[in-house]
């Protein structure tokens, strides 16, 4: 069943107290009745504390990374099963800071793709073009690329456990929104790659999320295209009025 979900990424923002504060003010203003999935993906250090907290309100927690190895001489990393035992069960990967920052190719998203679901975790597995491939009119092909080498290996059983989250590059912190028809057009064209290579209900069924630069004054516009079920927010979900404003405007 395809689910309507609005996710925060908190990236590197908010200390513990500060994470505290603001989940407090989420929990205060959480619509009583939804019938969307909220998630919020804080830092490492502060997700037990994020779990803790929201054990009563129906909010998820996600992680915004993890390692592709079970355990071992990985200095500084964190495994699925370290996130789990802490009741983290959704994690971010192939987020477009990871590729240019951290260097995370489409294989080694692939192989943590493939962690993750062998710990019967959910990814949001986001993708999305540069500027310069949208110029160049190449971004269908970036975005069909990032999906057939990144995540295209998986089973189709593991469809259920998969969120899509398209997030233009460079609408992503630049105030610069993809107009809502380039997102449905490149969200019809997601759930047709999908149908090509996996078939009409795993299509159907999957859920595709627009990030980049959603706020409150335009999410409404964005959310009411077919193709789009919700929205991976960022600056916007540090801010709990926003935040909430956002969940409302599905
Ligand atoms: P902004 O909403 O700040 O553009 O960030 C989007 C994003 O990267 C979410 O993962």
């Amino acid at each position: 069943m395809r689910k309507k979900i609005v996710a925060g990424n908190w990236k590197m923002n908010k200390n513990a107290e500060q994470t505290e504060d603001l989940l407090n003010e989420l929990i205060e203003k959480m619509p009583t009745e939804t019938d969307v999935q909220v998630i919020v993906a804080p830092t490492f250090v502060n997700l037990a504390s994020a779990v803790d907290h929201l054990e009563f309100i129906n909010i998820d927690v996600a992680a915004q990374n993890v390692h592709q190895a079970e355990s071992g001489a990985y200095t500084g990393e964190i495994s699925a099963d370290m996130l789990k035992s802490v009741g983290v069960d959704i994690v971010i990967l192939g987020h477009s800071e990871r590729r240019a920052i951290f260097h995370e190719t489409d294989a080694l998203i692939a192989s943590k793709v493939n962690t993750a679901l062998e710990h019967d975790m959910t990814v949001i597995f986001c993708f999305g073009e540069e500027l310069k491939d949208r110029q160049s009119k190449n971004h269908f092909n970036v975005v069909e690329n990032q999906l057939r080498d990144g995540l295209f290996q998986i089973e189709a059983k593991d469809w259920d456990n998969i969120v899509l989250a398209y997030e233009p590059v460079w609408a992503i912190g630049t105030g610069e929104t993809a107009s809502p028809e380039q997102v449905q057009e490149m969200h019809e064209f997601i759930r047709e790659t999908v149908r090509k290579a996996f078939g009409s209900d795993i299509a159907e069924d999957v859920s595709i999320l627009y990030g980049g630069s959603v706020k409150p004054d335009n999410a409404k516009e964005i959310f009411s295209n077919p193709d789009v079920d919700g929205g991976l927010i960022g600056g916007a979900a540090l801010k709990s009025d926003d935040f909430i404003a956002i969940v409302n405007a599905i």
